[in-house]
């Protein structure tokens, strides 16, 4: 157990051992290794430990025998949907939103995002998660609420106000105005939000999908998003009635995919959640124009919304990364993501003689870390734990994931499967964002 109490700022040198994925492929693992943080919140060495060396810092904290790793990037999550987390299994995706979801977001206006936040990032740090990707409701005081705590918290956030056009549930608006209001309050919170503290906080202009967005709702959220340099996140295919439905609603489209296409959609950022059923011709459409996949494989599970052929995506070369997609998905800890990922490849290559080899744990590790940071385009700044990178950490204790005290495993192939197939509430232990100490893990 540490000596010292944990480190909450910068500058402070870590001993542990480390298991991170490298940015030029591949994986670090160190036994006994020393990270020094600096002063601005970066590493500014990572090494072996190494006696001789002079102490970086006068704050040395011993975390063995915890492994730090790189904080977790949650590419998908609805911040209003968390009270309704692990209910409404098995109904499909339209009845779900109809029932259990619509109702709670149009509760969700500014009180009930000042009270939900803070408790929902300290549950998503002590989840391991250091970045999240997030959808909020459709109500602008929510957005600046929900901000506001992020800012405080100090978690990684990006965010953006839910956008409908049709299918929607504020009927408080009159029709005529619904867009023109949605864009302009889309586009105050992006300048209030957008780049805040030094880029921790972004914005995401967020269509909900094409069942609750018009044509042109669609076409002028990609503008703005365009023009403001921010992201642009949407669901794609995730569920069979969903695509049937917006094959009704945008006759002329040759498929989901076209749907976004046309609105100008599709680019680098852009984060489209779940994409499960898709065509040969989709899939290179959205390999061609460098668009994310948000995959979400226990949410898929949980809404019976089919399986992604993951392997097939990343062959070919589509950035895939991770997302808990709470509360269609039950759980905010990526590391129960992997494994449901894990377990529906494994399903997938028993029933269907799939070709493809499935991920090994380090590979999972990786689509947590590296590859939800590349998905957001900050893989220069995080996702994996490498000097020059800003000290996104956390440390985690993996003795609470050995089946009896003791038993405990060191090789990194091990240690990772263990963090995913044996995961436990607590494990995480401590979650820093540039090297700030985040509220929410238990600690020492
Ligand atoms: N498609 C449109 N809205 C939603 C949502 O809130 N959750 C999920 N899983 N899919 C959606
Ligand atoms: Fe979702």
């Amino acid at each position: 157990m540490p000596r010292l109490p944990i480190p909450d700022r910068p500058p402070f040198t870590l001993r542990a051992r480390l298991l991170t994925p490298l940015g030029a492929g591949g994986y670090r693992y160190e036994a006994d290794a020393r990270l020094d943080v600096d002063a601005a919140g970066r590493l500014a060495a990572v090494a072996g430990w190494d006696t001789s060396l002079p102490a970086g810092s006068e704050k040395v904290i011993d975390l063995r025998p915890w492994i730090v790793l790189p904080g977790m990037v949650d590419l998908h999550l609805h911040l209003p949907q968390l009270p309704n987390a692990g209910l409404g299994a098995g109904l499909d995706l339209l009845t779900w939103l109809d029932r259990y979801i619509f109702p709670l977001e149009r509760t969700f206006d500014r009180t009930a995002a000042e009270q939900l936040a803070p408790a929902a990032f300290r549950a998503m740090a002590a989840a391991g998660t250091t970045t999240a990707l997030m959808y909020g409701a459709v109500f602008e005081g929510s957005l600046d609420a929900a901000f506001e705590a992020a800012e405080a918290h100090g978690i990684r956030a990006v965010i953006g106000k839910v956008m409908m056009d049709r299918l929607r549930y504020d009927p408080k608006l009159d029709e005529s105005r619904v867009l023109e209001v949605s864009l302009r309050q889309s586009a105050d919170l992006i300048d209030r939000w957008h780049g805040r503290d030094n880029g921790r906080l972004r914005y995401a202009v967020t269509p909900r999908f094409a069942v609750s967005c018009t044509a042109e709702m669609l076409r002028e959220s990609a503008a703005l998003a365009r023009q403001t340099g921010t992201y642009w996140q949407t669901h794609l295919a995730e569920d069979r009635n969903e695509i049937q439905e917006v094959g009704r609603l945008f006759p002329d489209a040759l498929d989901y995919t076209d749907v976004y296409d046309r609105a100008g959609g599709l680019s680098e950022r852009a984060i489209l959640a779940h994409a499960i059923h898709l065509s040969e011709r989709e899939i290179s459409r959205l390999a061609e124009t460098g668009s994310r996949i948000a995959h979400c494989p226990s949410s898929n599970l949980f809404l019976s919304s089919g399986t992604m052929p993951l392997a097939r995506y990343l062959d070919a070369g589509l950035v895939v990364g991770l997302g808990s997609d709470v509360s269609a998905g039950p759980d905010l800890s990526l590391f129960a993501v992997m494994r449901a990922g894990a377990y529906t490849q494994s399903g997938m290559r028993t029933m269907l003689s799939d070709p493809y080899p499935t991920l090994t744990p380090l590979e999972w590790l990786r689509l947590g870390s590296l590859e939800g940071a590349r998905a957001l385009k900050l893989e220069d700044a995080i996702g994996s734990v490498e000097v020059g990178k800003e000290a996104d950490l956390i440390a985690v204790d993996p003795e609470l994931t050995a089946p009896i005290p003791g038993l405990e495993h060191g090789e990194p192939e091990d240690l990772a499967s263990r963090l995913i197939f044996r995961s436990h509430p607590d494990m995480v232990r401590a979650a820093w964002v540039r090297g700030r100490l985040l509220e929410g893990p238990p600690g020492a």
